[in-house]
């Protein structure tokens, strides 16, 4: 286990970044947390996930040094790594920091926030060109899911479940309508018009998806609308797509047993993933 890991504004060896028995995010899941990419060394959407991650912690009551100095960091940090100059995923965690346990956490707390650097490990080709299952699960989550908090036992037990049917994702499901992915948003296009779950407390407001929603989209001309998707809309549309930081956007053709549209990517959403990639000046195989 090699590598550089940011550790409360030092820049420490992987062997030397240790963990407290009695951290709060360890004992509780008490804290939050972000995933950036870095391509070619350059950083897509800092700010706005650094900014995220502030309003996140102050949710928890953590209150956090300010994003311009986060993003300062991040930056200063990725440099100092082998990811200096190439695509990478860029993991920043707060915790709120070493107490003796009790649900209860005691005033003043140091919070401690660390950053790893790792590879962006970009997916298939394959399920960009020609799409990717899904399928659908019963959301299990708190009411609070606009908050990127580390407590993410429903996310990863709906995305072990999605990868043991052989899905890339698992879509929830909460009275009827649609949430999102367990570590994606979930978008459909209806008569050239985009649609997603407006960001309500059930959601995380994506990074990715604010892109697409508001530059994207208006950049290629398509109406979006942010309003609620019923789970049979869901089944009965021509195009879904999936947008994340590590997923990008990924065409869904498969829900459950039933093909999407015609089983081929569609034109709008091939869109939307071209201008992304533009966007990003992500290329392959480098
Ligand atoms: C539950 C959930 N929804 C949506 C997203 C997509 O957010 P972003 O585009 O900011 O990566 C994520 C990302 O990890 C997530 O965990």
């Amino acid at each position: 286990m090699s590598g550089k890991i940011y550790y409360n504004g030092n820049i420490v060896d992987r062997e030397n970044a240790k963990v407290d028995i009695e951290d709060r995010g360890y004992q509780f899941a008490d804290g939050v947390y972000e995933v950036v990419a870095f391509y070619h060394g350059e950083p897509f959407t800092l700010n706005e996930h650094m900014e995220r991650l502030v309003f996140s912690a102050s949710e928890i009551d953590i209150e956090l040094p300010p994003a311009e100095i986060l993003i300062k960091e991040a930056k200063n940090y990725i440099k100092e790594t082998e990811y200096a100059d190439k695509n990478a995923k860029l993991y920043v965690q707060v915790s709120r920091g070493v107490a003796s346990r009790s649900h209860a956490y005691p005033d003043g707390m140091e919070p401690i926030i660390i950053m790893k650097a790792g590879p962006l490990d970009p997916n298939p080709e394959k399920y960009f060109q020609e799409g990717v299952k899904i399928i659908t699960l019963p959301d299990e989550r708190w009411s609070r899911c606009y908050i990127k908090s580390i407590a993410l036992l429903p996310n990863i037990l709906a995305k072990k479940k999605a990868k043991k049917a052989g899905a890339y994702e698992a879509i929830m499901t909460r009275d009827g309508f649609i949430t999102e992915g367990s570590s994606s948003n979930i978008f459909i296009v209806e008569d050239e018009t985009i649609i997603t779950p407006p960001a309500t407390n059930y959601i995380l407001n994506g990074i990715t998806r604010q892109t697409v929603i508001n530059r994207l989209a208006p950049e290629l001309n398509y109406e979006v609308k942010e309003e609620s998707i019923p789970y049979y809309t869901l089944l009965n549309t021509d195009q879904v797509f999936l947008t994340g930081t590590t997923t990008e956007i990924m065409p869904v053709v498969q829900i459950n047993d039933k093909v999407v549209g015609n089983g081929k990517v569609g034109k709008e959403t091939k869109e939307i993933f071209e201008a992304f990639r533009e966007l990003t000046g992500f290329v392959r195989g480098k």
